[in-house]
């Protein structure tokens, strides 16, 4: 992790709970805390294959739910990430929220706070848009609470960032006293805007959103005749079947590479068309409303496209035994690193 310390000499050792693919860590090491991961924790072979892919360090491989204070506590760290399950609250769901066994292990870690000999200094939690409202969001701010921490909380999205991406997330931060936020003045609100994270030269750049091209791996044109070239070749996987425009084209969400949003993926995306994320237009229509969808060459976005939009750094990959179906299975559960940096900057800035 980057060696640019914000608070202290020495790096703040941090636990990330949930870890799925890293995307807390890649926003660890965009946001240039000095900060050294101690530990990671996922349940999911998969998702620890590809942290180990990319971090060469195996998260520990178990259920949250059976650890321990005196486990935690062995791992002397002072700052928790947190990004557990949201299949409990989101709208799609039976929103047993709490009465949901994958809450447990959550409501779980954080009953052990006040049994640890060394709890943690911070808290940094992220979740679906519904969680806020839960009896667990509740549960969460008692707990922070009777444990002397302070929080701020946010919904925000990469289209807050000039990323053409809408994925709004609910996000807490937390800060156990006498730590305080470099904005006091927040404390205790949930904010729609990320106006406590920006400097003064901030605004302007956020005000650019750029185009869906620049996430893009591919060209999208077909040739002359109507055929792949070879780079484009690979794509043939990526294209929307016939079938499935017919059946649901007036349900799908479609991009082109000039349009400046897209629909947040979800992990059934490629799976199902409906409802998990944008499609894109690879022929550029001339008058996009009189074009057949048939016309437009629908295809799906990469996994790299992907992860392009949730700002995951070029150097993440893929082992290759992951299937395209588990890339986009385990990225539509991940997080967008261009949130979640400059939360995590605010978050360990000194008040
Ligand atoms: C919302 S995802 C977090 C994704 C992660 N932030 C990322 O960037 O990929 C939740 C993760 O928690 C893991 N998980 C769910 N319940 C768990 C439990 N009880 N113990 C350990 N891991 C668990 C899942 O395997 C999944 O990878």
């Amino acid at each position: 992790m980057e060696e640019q310390g914000l608070l202290k000499e020495q790096p703040w050792r941090l636990l990330e709970f949930y870890s799925g693919i890293g995307g807390m860590r890649y926003s660890a090491i965009k946001a240039g805390v000095n900060a050294k991961m101690v530990e990671a924790f996922d349940i999911n072979d998969l998702a620890n294959d590809v942290y180990e892919h990319n971090f060469g360090h195996r998260p520990f491989q178990g259920n949250i739910q059976t650890l321990t204070a005196a486990d935690l506590d062995r791992y002397k760290a002072n700052v928790w990430l947190l990004s557990p399950p949201c299949q409990p609250y989101t709208r799609q769901g039976l929103q047993k929220q709490s009465a949901d066994a994958r809450a447990f292990s959550f409501l779980q870690i954080l009953e052990i706070i006040p049994q640890l000999m060394l709890p943690p200094s911070m808290l940094f939690v992220e979740n679906v848009v519904g969680f806020e409202t839960s009896d667990t969001h509740q549960k969460m701010i008692q707990i922070l609470k009777e444990n002397q921490f302070v929080t701020q909380e946010f919904i925000l999205s990469p289209l807050q960032f000039g990323i053409p991406y809408s994925r709004p997330r609910y996000f807490c931060l937390a800060k156990r006293k006498p730590l305080s936020f470099y904005n006091p003045e927040f404390n205790g609100q949930l904010l729609y805007v990320p106006k406590p994270l920006l400097g003064e030269n901030d605004n302007e750049m956020l005000q650019t959103c750029l185009p869906i091209e620049s996430f893009l791996e591919f060209v999208n044109s077909k040739g002359k005749n109507g055929t792949f070239t070879d780079e484009e070749d690979s794509l043939n996987k990526y294209l929307v079947p016939s079938n499935l425009i017919e059946r649901w084209g007036s349900a799908m969400d479609i991009v082109y590479p000039d349009s400046k949003r897209c629909c947040c993926f979800t992990k059934s995306y490629y799976r199902y068309v409906k409802g998990t994320g944008s499609l894109l237009a690879t022929i550029m229509p001339i008058t996009r409303d009189k074009t057949s969808l048939e016309e437009l060459c629908l295809r799906y976005f990469t996994p790299r496209e992907v992860s392009n939009l949730h700002s995951f750094p070029k150097e993440f990959e893929f082992p290759e035994h992951v299937t395209l179906r588990q890339r986009y299975a385990l990225l539509g559960n991940s997080l967008s690193v261009a949130v979640v940096a400059p939360l995590l900057h605010y978050l360990f800035s000194e008040s």
